[in-house]
């Protein structure tokens, strides 16, 4: 059996903030949920998050997450005392407890997978991830033997001079023998610096600890300000773009670029600097993004160009073109080979394909059929202040420059609307509307005047 704990009790005071540390979000997720996803690939039988202060809020955060237990640590009186408050919820377990910091969100569940590996088959009595830190402040300092098996841990501000030299920290992610953790744990005291109970303090204790080090020193990175949350956002970043780069994405400044890990790009898709990519994106083969747009929630088919735009919660078909400067702003289904842009605003609608909306429109609540052509300035009046109401635009229909309509309206095919129409009533099939004034020219005005 194998349980998992997650140390989220405390504060987080270096943060200054009004939110508890380890919901602070790294991208998409808090730092506890990164914390508990690093254990995916071991499957544990048990998971359980240690909370204290504004415990009911780290609570609801992880509330999507199923099969997660609460532990109370009502005072936060050190790592040591927070993992002393599992032995009852663990009083009858058997087997191993994994016990991660909730603020060291960048671990890999392969890494996390081999600690445990190596923990069961050396039998150990405890097994904890090491790393060699080019800048070990803040980090306790492991000692170890020749075997690697572990002697001491002392915290950075208990060590003197030459135990500060050691580069070897703690990452504060161990694998224990449940068993004989439960009869050390009584033991702890608060005999150091800060006078808290230290769960380093087990290591005095118990005898076949060893040590395990990973080789990419980024992924044990703790968190405790807000600077160390734009570095460890950087190497997030840095994964994730590299990723795609080497499954064929093609970058223009990738620095400039974001993309969230839950985004899916297709191969030869070319995204441009400052693009951002969120949320559940997918875009399909040889898109070209950029520069600067956001995409979010959205589906793109192949070859779809978008640039300087904003498409969220939306569907777009291959070979559409989007912008400069258009806004899908949600439940827009996008045609093939449609343009739209130069400030084009598109909400809630259907639109078929190679249909143009090219130049100043605002479309809400409308339906488009195929080839339409949306001329410049064509609104949807789609609100009467109380209810949305749709528009209904037929195949190959032509909208004159500076058309309304005023919704509820059902425009035929092949319709022509006059520039500057206010179109309040349906328009059948094969027809043309004409709503305005008629053009009146008063000859020798200036004279007569
Ligand atoms: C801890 C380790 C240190 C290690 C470092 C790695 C100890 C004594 N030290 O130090 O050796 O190098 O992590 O990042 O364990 N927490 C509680 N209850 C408490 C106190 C803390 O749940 O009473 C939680 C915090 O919310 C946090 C985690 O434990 O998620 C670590 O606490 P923190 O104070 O950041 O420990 P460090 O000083 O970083
Ligand atoms: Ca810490």
């Amino acid at each position: 059996m194998l349980a998992v704990a997650i140390l989220a009790a405390g504060k987080g005071t270096r943060m200054k903030s009004q939110l508890p540390k380890v919901l602070h979000k790294l991208g998409s997720k808090s730092l506890v949920e990164r914390a508990l996803n690093s254990c995916d690939l071991i499957k544990p039988d048990r998971s359980l998050v240690i909370i204290g202060y504004q415990g009911e809020k780290v609570k609801s955060a992880l509330n999507h997450l199923s099969g997660v237990e609460f532990v109370e640590q009502t005072e936060q009186l050190g790592t040591g005392h927070a993992i002393q408050q599992l032995m009852p919820p663990l009083d009858d377990f058997e087997g191993d407890l994994l016990v991660l910091n909730g603020d060291v969100p960048l671990l890999r569940s392969q890494t996390i997978e081999e600690l445990v590996k190596t923990h069961q088959e050396n039998k150990n009595d405890a097994t904890l991830l090491t790393a060699n830190m080019p800048n070990p402040k803040g980090y306790g300092r492991v000692f170890c033997d020749s075997n690697n098996i572990v002697t001491q841990i002392v915290e950075d501000r208990d060590c003197n001079r030459a135990q500060k030299q050691n580069n070897r920290i703690n990452a504060g992610v161990y694998c224990f023998n449940w068993q004989k953790l439960k009869t050390v744990l009584p033991k702890l005291s608060t005999n150091n610096d800060q006078k808290e109970y230290y769960l380093t303090e087990v290591f005095d204790y118990l005898h076949r600890v060893m040590a395990l080090d990973v080789d990419d020193h980024l992924e044990i990175s703790g968190i405790n300000d807000r600077c160390q949350l734009a570095v460890a956002y950087d190497i997030l970043q840095a994964r994730i773009k590299e990723a795609w780069m080497m499954a064929g994405v093609t970058m223009i400044d990738p620095d400039s670029i974001t993309i969230e890990e839950s985004a899916q790009l297709g191969i030869d898709v070319i995204i441009e600097p400052q693009t951002h990519i969120r949320g559940n994106t997918i875009i399909g083969n040889g898109c070209h993004i950029g520069p600067a747009c956001l995409v979010e929630n959205s589906q793109l088919g192949k070859n779809v160009r978008a640039l300087y735009s904003v498409i969220s919660d939306s569907q777009v078909a291959n070979d559409t073109k989007i912008g400069p400067f258009a806004h899908l702003r949600g439940g827009v289904v996008l045609g093939e080979s449609c343009r739209v842009g130069n400030f084009v605003e598109i909400k809630k609608s259907n639109i078929g394909h190679k249909t143009n909306i090219a130049h100043l429109s605002y479309i809400g609540d409308a339906t488009l059929g195929n080839q339409v052509n949306i001329g410049a300035g064509t609104i949807t009046a789609n609100y009467d202040g109380v209810n949305k109401h749709p528009t209904i635009i037929g195949d190959r229909t032509k909208t004159g420059s500076n058309s309304v309509f005023v919704a509820p309206v059902n425009i035929g095919e092949d319709v022509t609307i006059a520039a500057g129409s206010v179109i309040t009533h349906d328009v059948p099939d094969d027809s043309l509307a004409i709503a305005r004034e008629k053009q009146k020219v008063i000859k020798g005005w200036r004279k007569k005047n």
